[in-house]
């Protein structure tokens, strides 16, 4: 499997790097990069939507799939993107928005104008102005149906009523698809992410949700969503093993995954799963703050492994994305032990069984971004979220604290590269604001210093390289009831590894002295191991 001792490196171009001042991350400024990124010691590096978008979901509304954006660059500067990459033995994963397109593609365009061919690429639906077809709630807020009164009709979107959803039960549709991906084949592009992947196939859309819930449970791992990653497979990336895929599941199940990444399923390579990063949501919505359910996050992260790991499917490692809040800030504490648990929370992910995915500046352990007025907010989901709360009466004060902690703006922040203005990202004014901690937090900050967060990553990754038995090792939970303490065992042939994780600021003893054990990685530089873990303290042992 090519992918086990792999380590991914997610940017999010808008906000990497900036080359020509106009306040917006572009595909030279990646190049520029680049050496950084080799240096840290990555393989691949998925890149989000840089293709033509009216940028309503930034890149995620594609107007055009074969286009690279004017704002990014040029299509000769992708192909010198991949060829930098290459020379440095990095390959580009790029993301596949499949479940819908723009309004402004050229496909949703013409089936306005009245081409039944175009219509029946998407979910069209004729009914009355003032009664939507179904009770379906789109995932950013309001129904899930938009009215077009010039043509009588209605249409569905999950997303953004800019983002309608395309009808993948016609075959006019995969085939499109599976072109696209071979156009980038073509290209020498080595990997796909396919975002919400599992929302593909839709069961009934015209059956109203009787739970009077948003109506998931009509699409998600719908009736023909293997049948249809099997056949995207066979017609596109599935001719080149060297190519890694990812989907991108939304409220999914274990069952469904051991099918979309079992080792012969011929659907993808790996899933990203989320049921982790919900434990702080209240009643299971985003919107309703409460503490991290530490117990639940442990159990979720064993019955993944587990699951995934009885049935030879194989799980992406992540804490961190461009729609998450930064993991130190969520899980960790981004103050006075930022170092510490930004650095535990690396270990565990990176240690775990499957292929660990940075998003950037997690390396050097960037924060959330705490904005506090409604304008400095750009993401169309936090600002429909604002006015949603107003209307519910919500105070603004309380607001805030909710989308200081939740909004994906704060994993968007601009990249933080040095301490000079805009932390070196741009030389004109961002399109998103710096976060105000770009002083202290910096790449150039931490690659001085040989203790740092940055420093410690590269650790990780060499760790995988190096050892076997990180790639392909069995994952084994340990002290599974403990409150505070996160732990498992790596095991392969007579090989062993122990990863032992503080969670929280209060020391822990542990009675077990692990002997025949050394220390292979302290994230605090302690040599020995002495049954003591401080705030945030991680220890790897391994068997002598
Ligand atoms: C995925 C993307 C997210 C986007 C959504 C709709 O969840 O990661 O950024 O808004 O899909 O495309």
């Amino acid at each position: 499997m090519s992918f086990k001792n792999k380590v991914i490196y997610q940017i999010y171009p808008k906000s990497f790097q900036d080359s020509n001042g106009d306040g917006w991350g572009d595909i030279q400024g990646i190049i520029s990069r680049l050496d950084y990124l080799k240096e840290l010691g990555v393989d691949c590096l998925w890149l989000n939507p840089m293709t033509l978008s009216p940028q309503k979901d930034n890149g995620y509304d594609v107007a055009n799939y074969r286009e690279i954006d004017p704002r990014y660059g040029t299509m000769a500067d992708f192909e010198s993107l991949i060829k930098e990459a290459n020379r440095r033995d990095m390959t580009i994963m790029l993301d596949m928005v499949f479940n819908h397109t723009s309004t402004e593609h050229e496909w949703f365009q013409r089936a306005l104008k009245g081409e039944k061919k175009y219509q029946d690429y998407y979910f069209f639906r004729d009914g009355s102005p003032d009664k939507p077809i179904t009770n379906w709630q789109s995932k950013f807020g309001g129904p899930a149906w938009q009215y077009v009164p010039s043509i009588n009709k209605w249409y569905l979107h999950l997303y953004d009523v800019t983002q309608a959803d395309l009808n993948w039960d016609n075959p006019e549709v995969r085939r499109e698809c599976a072109d696209i991906v071979r156009f980038w084949m073509n290209k020498g592009v080595k990997g796909f992410r396919f975002d919400v992947v599992n929302l593909i196939s839709k069961a009934n859309v015209e059956e109203d949700d009787p739970n009077l819930f948003d109506g998931r449970q009509f699409y998600t791992d719908g009736p023909h969503v293997h049948e249809y990653l099997k056949e995207l497979n066979e017609n596109s990336f599935g001719k080149d093993p060297s190519i890694i895929t990812v989907g991108e599941m939304s409220s999914t199940s274990i069952e469904n995954c051991v099918k979309y990444a079992g080792f012969d399923a011929h659907e993808l390579s790996m899933v990203f799963s989320f049921h982790h990063l919900k434990v702080d949501y209240h009643n299971q919505k985003k919107w309703e703050l409460q503490e991290v359910d530490f117990p639940l996050l442990k159990s979720i992260l064993n019955s993944w492994q587990i699951g995934m790991q009885e049935n030879d499917a194989w799980n992406a490692l992540f804490l961190n994305n461009h729609d998450q809040p930064r993991s130190v800030s969520r899980f960790g504490d981004d103050q006075v032990y930022r170092k510490e648990s930004a650095t535990m929370l690396a270990t565990i992910m990176h240690l775990m069984r499957g292929t660990p995915y940075i998003f950037q500046g997690e390396e050097i352990g960037m924060t959330n971004a705490y904005f506090h007025h409604i304008d400095d907010y750009v993401d169309v989901e936090s600002r429909n979220y604002f006015s949603i709360m107003k209307e519910e009466g919500k105070k603004e004060e309380e607001i805030y604290a909710i989308l200081q902690e939740r909004s994906r703006d704060n994993a968007r922040t601009p990249m933080q590269w040095t301490r000079e203005e805009n932390a070196g990202f741009t030389s004109g004014k961002p399109w998103l604001k710096v976060n105000a901690n770009y002083n202290e937090i910096n790449v150039e900050e931490e690659r001085m210093d040989e203790h740092s967060i940055l420093a410690y990553y590269k650790q990780l990754i060499q760790l995988r390289k190096k050892m076997p038995l990180i790639q392909d090792g069995i994952y084994e939970p340990l002290y599974e009831n403990h409150p505070s303490l996160f732990a498992y065992k790596r095991k392969l042939k007579d090989e062993e590894i122990i990863v032992l994780a503080n969670f929280y600021k209060e020391n822990i003893h542990l009675d077990e002295a692990f002997d025949g054990y050394r220390m292979l990685l302290s994230n605090v530089d302690k040599e020995i191991y002495n049954q003591q873990l401080g705030p945030y303290e991680v220890a790897v042992l391994i068997k002598e």
